[in-house]
């Protein structure tokens, strides 16, 4: 059984709640073009990229790429509008004491987000200096569920795969991180039962615990 020697936590939805951003930016989009759209057509977006959120809002309309890609940027203009209202103060609860406790613990700490935005979100959050590896929206080709983006931080934080823990709110994050071969906490939600940990969120549980759970197990998926 190797160690633990990383933590690679999920960004939206994990580290900060954008999700509500996203929403109102995709809402907005949605009610100038006469699309149907909610907020529970919104959960299933989490950890969905850009461009496969607005294919699953099309519901299979088919658009001329260069309109397809006005409608992204106007909805990523729209939601750059909602982050110049994100502070260190919009970390989720316990964020910050997790994160101080897995870097005194000694882990490697990276971020793997669907986001292009992520650079952004993590310096309003005051976090720049927190991740040795970002793996944003533009790191790899195939976003979530493929597992490239996590195999490429943990090849960033010099750590092989089943030694990084992944901290994900979504399905398809859930599954990217097990397609990769790391280990998974799901946080919260509905849809990330098949994470080896779930807990609802990062507020009261120790590193020590997580460190605890997985030195505890004898297989990765076990
Ligand atoms: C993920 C969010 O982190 O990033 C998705 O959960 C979002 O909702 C995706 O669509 C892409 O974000 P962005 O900032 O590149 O549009
Ligand atoms: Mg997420």
């Amino acid at each position: 059984m190797p160690p633990i020697s990383a933590f690679i936590f999920d960004l939206d939805g994990v580290i900060t709640d954008t999700a509500e951003y996203h929403y109102l930016a995709w809402q907005r989009l949605a009610d100038e073009e006469g699309l149907p759209f909610s907020r529970e057509d919104n959960e299933h977006l989490r950890g969905v990229s850009r461009r496969d959120s607005l294919l699953r809002l099309l519901k299979g309309r088919t658009l001329p790429e260069d309109t397809f890609e006005a409608w992204m940027k106007r909805k990523n203009d729209y939601y750059l509008g909602h982050l110049e209202q994100l502070t260190p103060a919009d970390r989720l609860p316990g964020v910050t004491r997790f994160l101080e406790e897995a870097a005194a613990a000694g882990l490697k700490l990276g971020i793997g987000s669907a986001s292009k935005n992520a650079h952004q979100v993590i310096a309003r959050l005051g976090l720049a200096a927190t991740f040795a590896v970002i793996g944003d929206g533009y790191a790899v080709a195939h976003s979530k569920p493929a597992p490239d983006l996590f195999i490429w931080v943990a090849g960033g934080l010099q750590v092989p795969v089943e030694e990084a823990v992944v901290f994900e709110d979504a399905a398809a994050g859930v599954d990217a991180a097990r397609a990769a071969g790391c280990r998974t906490v799901g946080l919260g939600r509905a849809g990330i039962d098949h994470a080896d940990l779930v807990l609802p969120d990062l507020a009261t549980i120790p590193v020590a615990a997580v460190l605890a759970h997985f030195a505890a197990r004898t297989t990765t998926h076990g």
